[in-house]
């Protein structure tokens, strides 16, 4: 907790630190009320330090037990302890320091640091946990060589773990005693300890060099049959980094441990991946196939970590997008290489438009670089990680595929063992390729979404096209009057015969034919297209090739064309999702009619099967609530719930029959395996269920019927979704009550069960959330439980979460507040929902800010839940 007002860090103010630690080596001895934690240091004084430099280390809720400098125990006149830190004085040239702290892993519910998740130990230290651990120079750019010695209770912690290859290990006098020693140096935050009575599911891999690489599994027992997936998407990753990065596994050993209670999706940690269980397990049964997807990323994201991030990592946090956003790049081209590419493209798109497009028009919005922070916490963000991705693909499509690997290879050839920014890996990416990217580098200074607006003109005579572009990005906090961006425009001109026409295009030094690319530099340009025979129909910004938001005007009979033709996935799906945003406002107004000739058109998408079942189903899924409001001037929650719902109840009863051929089409009877072409029949099928449930009686019994005889979790879910959505709460109630039966020992399905009601516009209201609070299966401990009930709740149940008399918005200021002690971190991110309220109808928006402000009021704040309140009021 804070005491004075907390202040800000600014990236500018960067400075070296005055000693590098060579070495450090840590013990731990863990006991039932606290840990001991022994650190020796092997420290050097950095060449740019004053002679005698003061030694300033980083400690949080540390108790001090000894310190012991060049073999002499310090006296309090040597040091001084401050809230937050210790300063050691005399230290020398070279010198060794010998801390000793007690530390009580089973409070710490905060989650950072080392701390109790059930029966085991485990620690998350990125980005500062490791302070929590010992006073420590906890910063990414001071890297060091970890020697770690774990002592525990042999029955209670069989297995006990950290970094690196284990070099001892024994059983004396009840005591389980071992080492450990990581040969890489890494920054403290990539540092980690597990303990635990845990099982192993273990694998070998060859890398291309041959190196015999032991891959583990560490569950708690009654998880040991959810670990298979995890292993192949390690091992797929592992050979997709060396053929497409040409990267290596570089120790002996590689382990990933399940932990219920993390405040994320997992942790990089050195040869020690730490997941949440929510990330990594999964069997037929208890997983959807959107589960095993987010396991292959994450598990991949991860792996691809050992060299974007660890191995090169960053040199402070300002430069976190250096190995998130890169690394989420890489894990997204890896899960476009193991499915569909384009649905894959498609997801993200989404999200940018959904999360990140509203991030970037809000309170928070900060550049994928920022320049401040009071809490580093609160900037893995959206921006960080998907538009810094996006960033990176940029980069891809200007340098293409190869100048792109031979920048990857010059960089982490370069960097390696270093710690270096954003620039660093623009500069590599420059000097393999002979290119300068300086205008390229506004994407990483300007925060806000640059709105590209077009407009054409043809001239049959002339068999010209112009084509004009102009640019502009919105202010955002402490940034305005922003300068033009490096856009690419992947683009096609479509003749009438749905076939893209060859391009000639002036000035030709903005196009680049390989990637069909046009480069948008200016504020404005317009160019011409010359010999095009025809009006073409234009494509623009194929595969989403550009975060921007793009004004447009299309006609409706261009955008069903785009829907049916165009040769891009990504513009087919767009121009449909740009057709039904358009129906959802004509039904704000009042006037929405579903035309016969679209109707004709959605009839021959389902039928079509020379399209991948999972493309249609994304073409035909109309965009939620959160992406209409996102496309909104003036957000009216309620309003664009009605509205969306009439549009799908339309589509439901006029292709009834048609959904529901759709659906006995896809039925198999091939045993279940989250396996691409099956998990893509399956997406369409339920899809076709949820609207068949809408349109027909018949639909509502098959899908009870589909609950009852599922074999496994995505078709049961799909089905108890689609019962709950169906209005028939009798029949809704009737399933949960079984489904809850049936799963009550399964926490992860159990979560699942929480969500989606908390998350449903028919069951989620305020007083059955507060019951959901007070059920037996919720903790306000567990993070996952915390954002199935409430994140949920906030996030996809709008008309009950922005409820007229503000009912929503308390209740979730108050979870805010509750969780604000315990655990600062979740309860900032809670927060995410309420900084939207300035685009909220006005009614609303006062309401909302009055959570803000009964927030802002509340006595002792964390720094995480300041930084976002005292933000989102300026
Ligand atoms: N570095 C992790 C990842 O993205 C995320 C993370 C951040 C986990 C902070 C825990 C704490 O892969
Ligand atoms: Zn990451």
């Amino acid at each position: 907790m804070r005491d004075a007002q907390p202040t800000a860090i600014y990236l500018k103010d960067y400075q070296q630190p005055d000693y590098w630690i060579e070495r450090t080596e840590l013990t731990f001895e863990l006991q039932d009320e606290y840990t001991l934690v022994t650190t020796l240091l092997d420290l050097v004084r950095n060449d740019q330090a004053a002679d005698g430099a003061d030694l300033l280390l980083a400690g949080q809720d540390l108790e001090l037990i000894s310190l012991v400098l060049d073999g002499q125990t310090l006296t309090t006149e040597q040091y001084e302890l401050g809230d937050e830190s210790l300063t050691v004085k005399g230290i020398q040239q070279r010198s060794q320091l010998a801390i000793t702290t007690r530390i009580y892993p089973a409070k710490n519910t905060a989650l950072e640091g080392l701390y109790r998740s059930g029966g085991m130990y485990c620690t998350q230290c990125e980005a500062e946990g490791f302070r929590r651990i010992t006073y420590y120079l906890d910063r990414p750019d001071v890297m060091s060589v970890f020697t770690t010695h774990i002592i525990a209770d042999a029955a209670q912690f069989p297995v006990l773990l950290s970094n690196g290859n284990l070099i001892a290990d024994s059983v004396d006098n009840g005591l389980h005693k071992v080492t450990w020693h990581d040969p890489h140096k890494k920054p403290a935050y990539l540092f980690a300890l597990v303990a635990g009575d845990l099982r192993v599911k273990e694998d070998r891999f060859t890398t291309m060099n041959g190196r015999d690489v032991a891959l583990k599994i560490f569950v708690e027992p009654q998880n040991i049959d959810k670990t298979d997936y995890a292993l192949d998407a390690l091992k797929r990753s592992m050979r997709w980094d060396e053929e497409v990065y040409g990267r290596e596994y570089d120790l002996d050993i590689f382990m990933i441990v399940a932990v219920d209670d993390f405040n994320m999706g997992a942790m990089e940690n050195k040869g020690l991946n730490i997941f949440n269980s929510s990330c990594v397990l999964a069997n037929p049964a208890t997983a959807t196939d959107a589960a095993y997807q987010r396991i292959e990323a994450i598990v991949a994201h991860e792996y691809f970590h050992n060299w974007s991030g660890n191995r090169v990592t960053c040199r402070d946090w300002f430069q976190l997008s250096l190995k998130e956003g890169f690394t989420v790049f890489r894990d997204a081209c890896f899960s476009a290489d193991m499915n569909s590419a384009t649905v894959k493209r498609i997801e993200d798109a989404n999200i940018m438009r959904t999360v990140q497009f509203a991030e970037d028009g809000g309170p928070m919005a900060h550049p994928v670089q920022p320049d401040s922070f009071i809490e580093i916490s609160n900037f893995y963000t959206v921006t960080i990680y998907e538009k810094g991705a996006e960033v990176v693909g940029m980069l891809h499509k200007i340098l293409g595929k190869d100048g792109f690997r031979k920048g990857s290879d010059l960089y982490f050839d370069r960097h390696d063992g270093q710690a270096v920014t954003i620039y660093d890996f623009v500069q590599a990416m420059e000097d393999a390729n002979g290119v300068d990217l300086t205008l390229f580098k506004r994407w990483y200074k300007q925060a806000g979404t640059p709105l590209v607006t077009v407009s054409s003109e043809y001239d049959a005579d002339a068999q010209q096209l112009r084509l004009t572009l102009t640019q502009r990005c919105p202010d955002t906090p402490g940034q305005s009057n922003k300068l033009p961006q490096w856009i690419p425009v992947q683009l096609g001109l479509i003749g009438a015969n749905g076939k893209d026409l060859a391009i000639h295009v002036e000035p030709a030094s903005a196009w680049t034919e390989s990637s069909q690319v046009l480069h948008l530099t200016e504020a404005e340009q317009t160019f011409v297209f010359s010999d095009v025979a025809e009006q073409p129909r234009l494509s623009l910004f194929r595969d989403f090739s550009a975060p921007v938001k793009v004004e447009f005007e299309q006609s409706a009979d261009d955008l069903l064309f785009l829907l049916q033709y165009d040769s891009d996935g990504f513009n087919r799906w767009d121009a449909g999702q740009r057709l039904l945003l358009s129906w959802i406002n004509a039904a704000q107004q009042g006037n929405f009619e579903l035309r016969p000739e679209v109707r004709e058109v959605f009839a021959r998408l389902l039928a079509d099967e020379s399209l991948d079942p999972a493309m249609v189903s994304c073409l035909l899924t109309l965009p939620s609530e959160a992406y209409v409001a996102e496309f909104s001037a003036e957000v009216d929650p309620l309003a664009i719930h009605a509205a969306r719902k009439q549009v799908h109840q339309a589509i439901a009863e006029s292709l009834s029959e048609e959904f529901a051929a759709c659906y006995q089409r896809l039925q198999s009877e091939a045993p279940y395996a989250p396996e691409p072409a099956q998990m893509s029949a399956r997406s369409l099928k339920n899809l076709a269920l949820a609207y068949w449930v809408k349109g027909s009686t018949v639909g509502l019994q098959q899908a009870v019927s589909q609950y009852r005889s599922a074999d496994n979790m995505t078709d049961q879910m799909a089905a108890l979704v689609a019962v709950v959505n169906s209005g028939d709460a009798a029949q809704a109630e009737q399933l949960l009550a079984d489904f809850y039966q049936q799963w009550s020992q399964d926490a992860l399905v159990v979560n699942q069960w929480l969500s989606v009601q908390a998350g449903s516009a028919e069951l989620g209201k305020v007083e059955f959330i507060q019951q959901l609070l007070a059920h037996t299966a919720f903790d306000w401990r567990n993070p996952n439980k915390v954002r199935s009930v409430l994140g949920a709740f906030a996030n996809q149940a709008l008309c009950h979460f922005h409820r007229e008399d503000g009912a929503g918005y308390r209740l979730l200021a108050d979870a805010v507040l509750r969780l604000n002690d315990s655990n600062p971190q979740i309860a900032a991110r809670l927060l995410t929902p309420l900084t939207k309220w300035r685009r909220l109808v006005p009614q609303l928006s006062e309401l909302m800010k009055a959570e803000l402000q009964r927030i802002m009021q509340h006595g002792a704040l964390s720094k995480d839940v300041y930084e976002v309140v005292s933000k989102s009021l300026i």
